[in-house]
């Protein structure tokens, strides 16, 4: 079979990275091979976001681009996949000639399927048909990166939530859980591939299993904690309204499990949490936060936050800072709200000028920054394990004594705090020397994203964090 080149580029969440190596997995057996150069390639797809209006345009604009490379090279196909395909379907072919094929959320596993036959006979084809039940999860996973040592298993799709300013239920259809043996086979398969760490993958994976009467999502956890070889768990979303005391209580119990969580609050006022549709109060999820503190004190806690939702005060802006000062995340994702065809909140009074969004944005952000440097001083002195994903060029002085973009290593603590290490002291070079292993580090710098540190234990010693004992580096 003639080998051609596949060229994917993706936008959004890691729902989306996920299925761009899903992607890669269905073509791989219809000869196409996986390239950077976009001008090369025989097929392009673009996986797109629609969670705001800019991600929106991103892919739009992304597209447009792709005109002119079809041009020079006419035999080329191009696929629009992602939320934005599953959301504009039939009028993305209509807006842009270039487009060739046009495939949905769900329509994954019919890609090959289509891509052949516009390979036969250079037709136009559009696939947004969506589903309840789950594919049947042939999981059909692509090849890893050289050297990658963390994987994202979905474990379930879509969202049942409706959160009033969301546009995923709408673009990913309702929520499905995988089978959990299917999930414990890819697990598998990764780990026998070199993976060390999974982070399993859903809108709201506390409510894994609930439909289909699988097991609960903390039964679920169990079983992953006990595959041999995998060093590290973790998960995202947790939604609040959901986060079980026996989830809670697996962060005590599991000693694979990352002491880390994100748990998205979006508001710290009950009344917009109310009219997001969000289903619980402030106080409920300041409860639960208290709860995970009892169960794992040094459990880091990050959040999503959306200022500027249609009627905010400044009053109910304060209190969402007053939430923030009084949890004091690891880190926050916060967003101006952006208006989404098909999410009710955008038939909403009461929006909120872009530069009052623009300034609220800002003055949350600045404080977060406050908060996550003093967190960071606060680690100074500390050794933590990281498991060590590879090495980065490096123009800091502290990392890289030469100062000159040299290699310096890079991992990340249980609590997902990436640290910088230097790749000296008789390890500099090798990349496979530490990439997948557990070493301690003493962390002695900190910056805006990330901290510094000094190798005080190689992978052979690294002090076992809980359950990275199982690893033999
Ligand atoms: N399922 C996850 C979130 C997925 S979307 C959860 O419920 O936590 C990621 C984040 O994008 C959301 O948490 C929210 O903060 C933000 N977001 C979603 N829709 C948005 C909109 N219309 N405008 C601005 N931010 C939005
Ligand atoms: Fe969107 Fe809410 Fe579902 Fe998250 S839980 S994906 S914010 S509808
Ligand atoms: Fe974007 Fe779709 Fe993910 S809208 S955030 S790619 S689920």
């Amino acid at each position: 079979m003639k080998s051609k080149l596949l060229h994917i580029s993706t936008i959004g969440c890691q729902m989306n990275v996920y299925d761009a190596d899903q992607i890669a997995g269905v073509l791989a057996p219809l000869g196409y091979t996986g390239t950077d150069a976009i001008e090369t390639a025989d097929l392009v797809v673009v996986n797109t976001c629609t969670i705001r209006e800019k991600a929106e345009q991103k892919a739009f604009s992304f597209l447009g681009r792709l005109a002119k490379i079809k041009a020079a090279n006419p035999s080329l196909i191009v696929a629009v996949g992602g939320c934005v395909a599953q959301q504009e379907g039939q009028a993305i072919l209509k807006r842009m000639p270039h487009v060739d094929l046009v495939f949905g959320t769900h329509a994954i596993f019919r890609l090959p399927e289509m891509v052949r036959r516009i390979e036969q006979t250079r037709c136009r084809l559009v696939d947004v048909r969506m589903s309840d039940a789950i594919d049947s999860d042939s999981a059909l996973v692509g090849p890893l990166a050289p050297g990658q040592v963390s994987a994202f298993v979905t474990i379930m799709r879509g969202c049942d939530n409706f959160c009033t300013y969301c546009v995923v239920p709408h673009v990913r259809g309702r929520e499905a859980s995988r089978h959990p043996d299917r999930i414990i086979e890819e697990i598998r398969m990764r780990v026998d591939q070199g993976v060390r760490e999974v982070t399993l993958l859903g809108q709201n994976v506390n409510s894994y299993g609930n439909k289909e009467g699988l097991c609960s999502f903390s039964e679920l956890l169990e079983r992953v904690n006990d595959i041999p070889g995998l060093g590290r768990i973790r998960f995202t979303t947790s939604h609040p309204k959901d986060l079980s005391d026996d989830l809670i209580g697996a962060f005590g119990r599991l000693k694979k499990l990352c002491r880390h969580i994100h748990l998205p609050v979006q508001s710290g006022d009950d009344e917009i949490l109310r009219r997001m549709n969000r289903r619980y109060t402030r106080a409920a999820y300041m409860d639960k936060v208290a709860r995970l503190r009892v169960q794992c004190p040094d459990i880091a806690i990050t959040s999503d936050m959306i200022v500027g939702f249609p009627g905010e005060t400044d009053r109910q802006f304060q209190a969402t800072l007053d939430l923030i000062r009084t949890v004091r995340y690891d880190g926050l994702f916060a967003f101006m709200y952006s208006d989404r065809p098909s999410a009710p909140a955008t038939a909403f009074s009461g929006k909120i000028d872009e530069r009052v969004k623009k300034a609220r944005l800002q003055t949350l952000l600045d404080l977060q920054a406050g908060i996550t440097a003093e967190k960071y001083q606060a680690m100074l002195g500390q050794v933590r394990t990281v498991l060590v994903e590879g090495t980065s060029r490096s123009l800091d002085h502290f990392t890289n004594p030469a100062g000159d973009g040299g290699l310096q290593w890079t991992g990340r603590t249980s609590s997902n705090h990436i640290v910088h290490f230097p790749a000296d002291e008789g390890n500099s070079g090798d990349k496979e020397l530490l990439t997948g292993a557990f070493a301690d580090i003493m962390i002695e710098t900190a910056h805006a994203h990330s901290l510094g540190g000094r190798l005080i234990q190689g992978p052979m010693g690294a002090t076992p964090e809980k359950g990275e004992k199982t690893i033999a580096a």
